[in-house]
């Protein structure tokens, strides 16, 4: 396919996600590599919604090591059962934060972020990674949301 993203303008953020899956997944079914994936979704996602950060954590051994992301630098390691990612990872399912300030635990890479959406990503029923999505307004994301980027990590 082209590498140009098609985004109808002015339409809801589920008419958006409608136009955005079948784009990303033609684009990651011909390509194999998990990295180049992870990279083309948190880009795809950006360019679509412009959220404050936008990023994968990948599990390497005992902890979330950064991966492909958009937005400000972040931290580089969350632990098993730490923060919404490492409980992400633990739980195993998805977890929407309206206010950050009230999640126990939450890691504040930024000041500036104020709701949360984190996914899991399985393969084999095991989570590799997660999607960590973060917005700059309390109470942005939904179970639209969920949704539809469980649907995109299903991709990888
Ligand atoms: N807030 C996350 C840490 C990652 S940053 O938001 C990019 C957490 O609590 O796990």
């Amino acid at each position: 396919m082209s590498e140009e993203l098609y985004i109808p303008k002015g339409v809801s953020r589920e008419e958006v996600y409608k136009s955005l899956y079948p784009q990303l997944k033609a684009l990651t079914a011909s390509e194999p590599d998990l990295i180049a994936n992870m990279a083309n979704i948190t880009s795809a996602l950006n360019e679509s919604f412009g959220f404050f950060w936008i990023g994968f954590y990948r599990v390497v051994g005992e902890r979330l090591v950064l991966g492909p992301f958009q937005g400000p630098v972040a931290c580089t390691s969350i632990a098993f059962g730490k923060g919404v990612c490492g409980t992400t990872w633990k739980e195993e399912k998805t977890i929407i934060v309206p206010d950050v300030d009230k999640f126990p635990g939450h890691i504040a890479c930024s000041s500036q972020s104020r709701s949360e959406i984190v996914v899991p990503v399985k393969h084999n029923n095991f989570v590799v990674a997660v999607l960590d999505i973060d917005s700059s307004q309390l109470n942005e994301f939904d179970k639209t949301d969920a949704y539809w980027l469980e649907k995109i990590c299903a991709l990888l």
